[in-house]
């Protein structure tokens, strides 16, 4: 059951977990005629102020795409940019997190990370785990073909090690080999700056999921948009395949 809440005089559903798209950065700095990484840096400010509106809006899981798979063919400047960006972020997160009871957990594959990015990240998952706040998800990393990649290899060791059998494997057991195990699958995913595309991101969580998408640069996403996206999935009938 959805949680209800009065928002700006209207009962609305609030979705569960938002998942979003944060496209935009380079554009909202090209306007400018300012470089890519001054958007990212704008862009990141951003996500500090969506964690706090979001959950005060009620939502309780919140991931966002930080950096996907296919974002290391971006020249070296803006790859550097982004992960010192990322640096800074995971350090001063710890503090804001215990501040507002936030828990962080990342997801995507680690193994292409600088060390020192993935102690933060650790550091990050650890300190914050047992937090009931909001639950806030990174995508770092990450790509979808590649995190279901990772989970057949699992299956096809616990194959191999005789532990499963082919036959049994169900969506559930592949649900739970991937990096999102322990989280719903999102009831919203917003991507910013008019672009209608998945990029890889979350194809097989996103299966039910209801798509919002807006013009807005991620920069200039408030919470007012956030809010047009929520009385947007109010005025879906959402049937997961079935007749109402
Ligand atoms: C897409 O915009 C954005 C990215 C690839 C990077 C997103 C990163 C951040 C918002 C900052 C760091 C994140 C956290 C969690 C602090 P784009 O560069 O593709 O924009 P464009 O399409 O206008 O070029």
């Amino acid at each position: 059951m959805d949680l209800k809440k009065l928002i700006d005089g209207e009962e609305l559903n609030i979705p569960k977990h938002v998942a979003i798209i944060m496209d935009g950065n380079g554009r909202w700095a090209k306007k400018r005629l300012m470089p890519r990484n001054v958007g990212h840096k704008a862009g990141a400010r951003v996500v500090e102020q969506m964690c706090e509106d979001a959950y005060n809006l009620g939502i309780k899981y919140l991931t966002v795409y930080a950096f996907s798979t296919e974002n290391w063919k971006r020249s070296v400047e803006e790859v550097t940019g982004i992960m010192n960006l990322l640096r800074n972020y995971l350090k001063d997160c710890i503090e804001r997190a215990s501040k507002n009871n936030m828990r962080v957990r990342v997801i995507g594959d680690r193994t292409a990370l600088a060390p020192d990015i993935v102690d933060r990240i650790n550091e990050l998952e650890r300190k914050t785990k047992d937090y009931d706040g909001l639950q806030f998800t990174i995508a770092l990393n990450y790509g979808g073909r590649d995190e279901l990649r990772r989970a057949v290899v699992c299956l096809a060791k616990d194959v191999k090690a005789g532990l499963i059998s082919p036959d049994d494997i169900s969506e559930d057991m592949i649900s739970d080999k991937l990096d999102t195990f322990d989280l719903p699958d999102p009831d919203l995913m917003i991507r910013t700056s008019g672009e209608y595309r998945l990029s890889n991101y979350l194809i097989w969580q996103l299966a039910y999921t209801e798509f919002y998408f807006t013009d807005v640069l991620w920069p200039d996403f408030t919470v007012e948009h956030l809010k047009e996206a929520i009385r947007y999935f109010n005025g879906r009938e959402r049937r997961y395949g079935g007749v109402k």
